[in-house]
């Protein structure tokens, strides 16, 4: 061993930073037949999942108790919350009927503090209470004369809440918060009715609402896409977080939920959590390993931190640490610049790696600002490139693997029928490069035909406008 680190030492630093790269790209390789692999083992994991109440790494397979998909008949004016990513949105829609459609839309959007992901519960609804009731009275207030405003608030102001977490629901208008993910961690709110939690912040703040529906982003998109397109079935999620959602027999949870819990209606919406897929399949690298127990639920969602825009950035720092720590290649003393967790976000990636311009000056200038680096050679810089390539390709192609296999879950006839899959998240509308590996990987698994029959939606906003249809289809 020791003969071997005086070999490395004496390399010259760009010669063995290229040699790490290639061994790191040659284990993050996705073969069809991987993927093919991954596929199976998803769809046998979502199908246990199904039958069990408590999966630890594995799809949770979370009931929604969605009764009513909306079907575009749905009229009048609704509130959505929508809070679990890097922003919170609140939205006011107002919906015509099945020819008019959304008559009305207005969104505001705040970037939600740092502080208040670790704050208390109480913090962290109280925020959120006190934007909506400055958002209602802004847009709301008036039209209701004060002494009206009181006496019409509950009937009135109806409201669909988007809460992207695992929750345990027995009902579509409340649940309680299994765990934390992507980082939020509010003291005493697990195992609490978040729904509970909401209201008591809003009358803490005078507002009284009737919260209609208590949703996840991915059922929130099912029913935005389903609302513009009846051929519906799926939602994918593609931002800081990463899952999905599709229609199911209620009878297929008889193993997961008591006779007395069933759904009533024939099918629900399941939001399967696929973030806790866990497969030996997936390509892992040692960094991969070390981020997956130095991230928040440590050792679990292993498939989420290979994917979504809250790890991709990441996953690249630790790839340049570890250049810099073997190889010094970025000059002396920038190893602490390197060594901040979370410095380098998947949006700043994307800039370095869809850099197109000669001398790569992107990824020049996100070296400088983000890390003190200066002066490096371009064959460096390609070098980095190369690793945000590799690090976007596998991620694309493993969500791929996502699709495919809820396909197969559902059962699709691929010969025949056209299906349109909604999703929504900032990984996948902003990183084209992430998109295209996505769309060659399904390309490559399902076949040039097969692709074509399926239509990939962006529905912006889906998860939010979601809540205020949902809201609206179960008032
Ligand atoms: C995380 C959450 C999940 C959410 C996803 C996308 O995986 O656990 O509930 O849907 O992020 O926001």
């Amino acid at each position: 061993v020791k003969a071997a680190s005086r070999q490395i030492h004496r390399r010259d630093p760009m010669e063995e930073c290229v040699m790490i790269v290639e061994q790191f790209r040659k284990i993050c390789c996705t073969s069809a037949d991987v993927l093919n692999l991954l596929v199976n083992d998803l769809v046998s994991s979502m199908e246990a999942g199904l039958k069990t109440k408590d999966s630890k790494n594995s799809p949770k397979m979370l009931p929604s108790f969605v009764e009513n998909l909306p079907n575009g008949s749905e009229k009048g004016s609704y509130f959505a919350l929508d809070l679990g990513g890097t922003n919170f949105r609140i939205l006011h829609v107002e919906l015509g009927g099945r020819k008019a459609k959304v008559v009305k839309q207005e969104v505001e959007e705040c970037s939600i503090p740092e502080k208040l992901k670790i704050a208390t519960g109480r913090e962290l609804f109280d925020f959120i209470a006190e934007k909506l009731s400055t958002f209602v009275r802004k847009t709301h207030g008036s039209t209701l004369s004060n002494h009206d405003w009181h006496h019409h608030q509950r009937k009135e102001l109806q409201l669909g809440f988007t809460f992207s977490f695992p929750v345990d629901q027995k009902s579509i208008d409340g649940g309680s918060l299994l765990e934390w993910t992507k980082g939020f961690k509010c003291d005493g709110v697990i195992g609490e009715n978040v729904v509970q939690l909401l209201e008591e912040a809003l009358a803490r703040n005078g507002l009284e609402m009737k919260v209609n529906v208590l949703i996840n982003d991915t059922v929130g998109t099912l029913a935005a896409g389903r609302y513009l397109y009846d051929n519906t079935i799926i939602a994918i999620i593609l931002g800081t977080g990463t899952n999905s959602a599709y229609i199911e027999s209620s009878a297929a949870l008889r193993l997961k939920l008591d006779e007395s819990q069933l759904p009533k209606s024939t099918t629900t919406v399941i939001n399967t959590e696929w973030s806790y897929f866990w497969s030996p399949y997936l390509p892992v690298t040692d960094i991969d390993m070390e981020l997956l127990h130095e991230s928040p639920l440590p050792g679990q969602q292993q498939y989420e931190k290979l994917i979504s825009g809250m790890y991709l950035g990441e996953i690249v720092r630790r790839v340049l640490q570890k250049l810099q720590r073997q190889s010094g290649v970025f000059g002396k003393s920038v190893l602490s610049n390197l060594a901040n967790p979370h410095s380098l976000d998947a949006r700043t990636m994307s800039v370095m790696h869809e850099d197109e311009s000669c001398g790569l000056q992107k990824v020049a200038k996100v070296l400088e600002e983000n890390f003190d680096i200066v002066g490096t050679s371009l064959e460096l810089r390609r070098l980095v490139q190369t690793v945000c390539d590799v690090v976007c390709q596998r991620a694309g192609r493993l969500a791929a693997v996502g699709i495919v296999a809820m396909l197969k879950k559902i059962g699709w006839d691929q010969a025949s029928t056209t299906i349109t899959i909604a999703v929504d998240g900032g990984l996948y509308e902003h990183y084209k490069k992430f998109r295209g590996y996505l769309f060659d990987a399904m390309r490559e698994l399902l076949g040039e035909k097969v692709a074509e029959n399926i239509s990939i939606v962006l529905c912006k906003d889906g998860s939010g406008i979601g809540a205020a249809l949902l809201a609206a289809s179960h008032s």
